[in-house]
């Protein structure tokens, strides 16, 4: 394999605003300063994985405009491979954040180009998507191009979903999942009808009936709960104090992907990137707060 971690996915900007507290329907509140940052759950999952120093790509679309100057900038600088970033269609997605004083954020996302990112596109890019050891996709870009991509993948890779934002899967692509990785409301809302409960392991041994080799849970503070044919285990958070936790569920999938490929067995895996989404939290937005290699260790 010439990749570690094929990401395909969204590239989004980052419009960020520190707020008091969120507005609600009909008021206004005043906020900070405007921050732009390089976002988007696909940029930011390659990013993770690239400061982490796997060979990684990224199968995404950008704007013909300086949103997608910023975000290819990013990519190039930490080192992914943008062979695959397509340029033009629509104007490059933008993610509208505000970020609380406790660090937890509330997004509205514009697809945008990412939401031009067609089937075709996988298909033209199928050298790519075969010469990757893991690919790794997230639901920022239509339903259909992911299905694409789980139709390309070279016998013996490894696929990772992180079905964000949530909606229905069809079984093609939760069978290809190894792991699926949901936090609690991507859970619930992959399995809806079926009252999954208030207990994670629940969560996790009904989303494997659905299919997927592999299911991870994450949950935030009280770390994540990983589940396999062979049972399931607990995984620890790390504590840190959060200044902005945007992305950094991205960065768990990257580092766990990145492990998982290099053949980390999933409990040591989910370990790992725990700490990696520790690290990006202490930081202020995504791709800008991931750590090194190094970094991680000295944590
Ligand atoms: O997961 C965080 C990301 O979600 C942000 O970077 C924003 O672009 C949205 O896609
Ligand atoms: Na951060």
């Amino acid at each position: 394999y010439d990749y570690d971690l094929l990401v395909v996915g969204s590239a989004n900007a980052d419009l960020v605003i520190g707020v008091d507290r969120r507005p609600a329907a009909g008021e206004t509140v005043l906020g900070g300063d405007l921050a732009t940052h390089p976002g988007g759950k696909g940029a930011n999952q390659a990013v993770a994985a690239a400061r982490l120093g796997a060979r990684t790509a990224l199968l995404a679309r950008v704007g013909d405009d300086a949103h997608g100057t910023l975000l290819l900038d990013s990519q190039r600088a930490a080192g992914v491979d943008t062979a695959g970033v397509l340029v033009g269609g629509a104007p490059t997605g933008v993610a509208l954040i505000t970020v609380d004083p406790s660090g937890d954020n509330s997004i509205v996302v514009s697809p945008g180009a990412n939401g031009r990112l067609a089937p075709a596109d996988v298909r033209a890019a199928a050298g790519l998507v075969q010469a990757a050891r893991v690919v790794s996709a997230q639901l920022e870009i239509p339903l259909e191009t992911v299905v694409e991509v789980v139709r390309s993948l070279a016998p013996g890779s490894r696929f990772v979903l992180n079905p964000s934002p949530p909606q229905p899967l069809p079984d093609e692509v939760l069978a290809a999942c190894d792991p699926l990785i949901v936090n609690e409301h991507e859970a619930k809302v992959l399995l809806d009808g079926a009252d999954p409960g208030e207990d994670p392991a629940d969560w996790a041994r009904l989303l494997l009936a659905r299919g997927p080799k592999s299911v991870v849970v994450t949950l935030g503070a009280a770390g994540a709960l990983v589940a396999d044919g062979h049972g399931s285990e607990s995984v620890p958070s790390v504590a840190v104090d959060a200044v902005d936790t945007t992305g950094a569920g991205d960065a768990f999938t990257a580092a766990l992907a990145v492990r998982l490929g290099a053949g980390a067995a999933l409990a040591d895996a989910a370990a790992y990137a725990a700490r990696v989404g520790a690290a990006a939290v202490t930081r202020r937005g995504a791709q800008d707060s991931y750590p090194t290699a190094g970094e991680v260790e000295a944590l």
